[in-house]
Formats: structure tokens, sequence, C-alpha cells
């Protein structure tokens, strides 16, 4: 077969606020790939067919000396994430052609990876691939694994989930409800309340037009914080927080996209009401929590136990207006380029 074009999707500026699709990141199909003959050299080929977009990208656009737990994205590199791949050809025996398989891949249609460091998802429960970078991946995990770790649930308390109609937030709310939690959560529109509402969320709000401080006055106290935000949230969860109670610090993107941060006014709050701060980074989580996520939280999930929203933009090329949907809120649900089609 001849060669075939091998579109990409390269980080290209250090964005200042937010990531601009065209400029931060963009599109480039320069290059081709001859799928029968690329020598494999012991690994797979593997064709990407779902790609995730997640918020953390975000922080991977920085300077290449500012130090964080991840590795800066390389100007002139395709950007890298979770994703769901098909395999073509293969030089290894941990996969064979036709496998669907999850892992960290760059975003590009075609990739030779290294096979031993991929999934082979046998999907019994069913499931679109998208919903195994979402759900039932990555943002599912951080949801399942942490709220696992740090809770400590009883039946009862009182939690509150901030961006409670995304992946993260919603997963934790549901998490929440079945543990018998009375479940407060935000979100930034009149239709992701309403979701939330189908979800079981028992105060669900519009942190644009209610103010978060009011709910939780009026809810409170609460026993645990989910806090995807930061900023003025966190600042009324310490307000409204009991004696003891648990914060799972899982984000904070209200800072993400501007250097002028939300100083927290009350943080000696944090030693007098004895607060127990938890910050966490799921593949920290992984290693003791995937094997029970993988063998009864998905199965709960393609039971239909477990409801979840999916945002899918078809076309590598669109990545960028993924990111920065998901940066602004314009996404409603888990954020996925779809980026080929199920078939060799
Ligand atoms: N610690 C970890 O290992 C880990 C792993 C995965 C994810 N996370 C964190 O989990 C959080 C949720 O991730 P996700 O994948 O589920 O994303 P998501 O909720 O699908 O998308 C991000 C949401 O953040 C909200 N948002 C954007 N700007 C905001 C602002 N200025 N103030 C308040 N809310 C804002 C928007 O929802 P609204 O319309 O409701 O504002 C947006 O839809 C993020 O903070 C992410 O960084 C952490």
């Amino acid at each position: 077969m001849a060669p075939v074009k091998n579109g990409r999707y390269l980080f290209n500026e250090i964005p200042s606020g937010y990531p601009i699709p065209g400029q931060t990141t963009v599109y480039d199909e320069s290059e081709t790939i001859d799928l029968d003959t690329v020598p494999l050299n012991g690994g797979a080929l593997v064709k990407l067919l779902v790609v995730s977009i997640d918020p953390y990208l975000r922080g991977r656009m920085r300077r290449a000396e500012a130090k964080s737990y991840n590795e800066p994205f390389k100007i002139g590199e395709p950007l890298m994430n979770w994703g769901v791949g098909l395999v073509l050809r293969s030089d290894s025996s941990s996969v064979k052609a036709g496998d669907h398989v999850y892992g960290y891949f760059k975003f590009q249609q075609y990739e030779i990876v290294d096979a031993t460091r991929v999934l082979v998802l046998e999907n019994k429960e069913g499931l679109p691939w998208s919903a195994y970078v979402g759900v039932a991946g990555m943002p599912g995990q951080t949801a399942y694994h942490a709220w696992k770790e740090f809770a400590e649930a009883k039946k009862g308390d009182t939690v509150f989930v901030t961006t409670g109609a995304g992946v993260v937030g919603a997963t934790v709310v549901q998490l929440a409800k079945a543990d018998g939690l009375k479940v407060i959560a935000s979100a930034g529109s009149d239709d992701k309340v309403e979701f939330m509402k189908s979800i079981g969320v028992d105060v669900p709000f519009n942190y644009k037009t209610t103010k978060t401080a009011e709910v939780l006055e009026k809810e409170g106290p609460i026993n645990v914080y989910w806090d995807n935000v930061g900023g003025e949230s966190f600042e009324a969860a310490i307000e409204y927080a009991a004696k003891g109670a648990r914060f799972i610090e899982c984000g904070m993107i209200s800072g993400y996209n501007t250097s002028e941060v939300y100083q927290v006014k009350n943080l000696m709050k944090i030693v007098t009401k004895q607060l127990h701060i938890h910050g966490f980074i799921v593949t920290d989580l992984m290693p003791k929590y995937n094997p029970e996520f993988y063998s009864s939280f998905v199965g709960r999930i393609g039971r239909g136990e477990i409801a979840y929203k999916e945002h899918l933009l078809v076309g590598l090329e669109r990545a960028g207006e993924g990111i920065l949907d998901v940066q602004s809120g314009r996404n409603f649900g888990k954020c996925v380029i779809v980026v080929g089609e199920d078939k060799a």
C-alpha cells in the first residue's frame, strides 16, 4: 500500500492565558507513513481511535524549566494523553493485530508503541471506546481511587463536590450517593444543574448565579469537600467545614489560565477546624486501586449503574477546540476527540 498521511496535533507556543487553537496548538499533515512496511522494532503499530482531553494538559503547556509532577510538552512535538487505539501490526507477544489497547499516546493518527506499556481492553461490558478514556479510564479512576482513599465516607455525612457535571465530579457524586451521603454540588450552567439533579445530587446549584458560600451556610456544615476548582469555592468550603472534615484536593481549574490566582483568606481555619487536606495525583493511586476498578467498577458502568455524559469532537484537527472547551466550561460531559474509525 502507498504511504498515507499521518496527521499530528502539535504544541506550538506557550499560552499566557487560555490556549488558542491554531496558535497554542496546530494540526500538521506533513508526515506520511507506510502502514505495511514501517519497521516495528519489537513494538506495535497502533491506529489511534479516541484520545482524551483533560484539564491537566494545560499544565504541560509551560516553560521547559518550570518544574511540576509531569514533563512540559515540547514545542513542535505532538501533545500526548490517554487514548484507545487499534493494533494494526505487532512485533510483540504482548498484543496482536485487531486488539484494542488503552495507553498514553501521542496526538497522531498512527504510532509505533512499546506494547508492554499498553493495556488490552477486552470490553466485555460493550462500552463505546470513548468511555475507556473517561468514566472507565483515568478520570473515573481519579474519582474512584481518591474517594476510596480519602473520603472516609459515613452514611449521613454531607459532601460538597465542585464541577459536579464533569466526568470526575459526576462520578464522585454517584460514589457519594451510593455511600449514603447528602450531596451538594456546583456547576456553571443551568443545564448542568439539571444533569446533576438527574444523577441524584440533593442540592445542585449554578455557582455563576448563586453564591457558593450562601449555599454552604444553609446546607452545611460539610464533612467532605471534593475540590476541582480552588479559589473562592475552596475558601467557602473551609468556612463551612465541620471540625475534622476531609478535603480531597483533586484540582484547582479556576487558576489554570490566569496569573491572578484568587487569594484564599481563611487558611488559618484549616488549623482551628483541624481539617484533613489530601492533595493527590491519580497515577500514584493506580497500582493500589486499578485492579478493583477494572474488575468491579467498569462492570457497574456497563450495567448502566453509573451515568456519564460525553462531549465528542470528531477529527484530530479539533483537539485545540476541545482543550479550550474544557478550560472554559463549554464542554458538557467528558471531552474526547474521535480520531479514527474502528477498522484496519
Ligand atoms: N489530581 C488528579 O490526579 C486529577 C486527575 C484528573 C482530573 N483532575 C482534576 O479534576 C478536575 C475535573 O476534571 P474533569 O476531567 O472532570 O473536567 P471537566 O469537569 O469535564 O471539565 C472541566 C470543568 O471545569 C469547570 N471550570 C472551568 N473553569 C472554571 C472556573 N474558572 N471556575 C470553576 N469551574 C471552572 C467547567 O465546568 P463548569 O461549567 O461547571 O464551570 C469545566 O467543564 C480538574 O480540576 C482536573 O484538573 C485531577
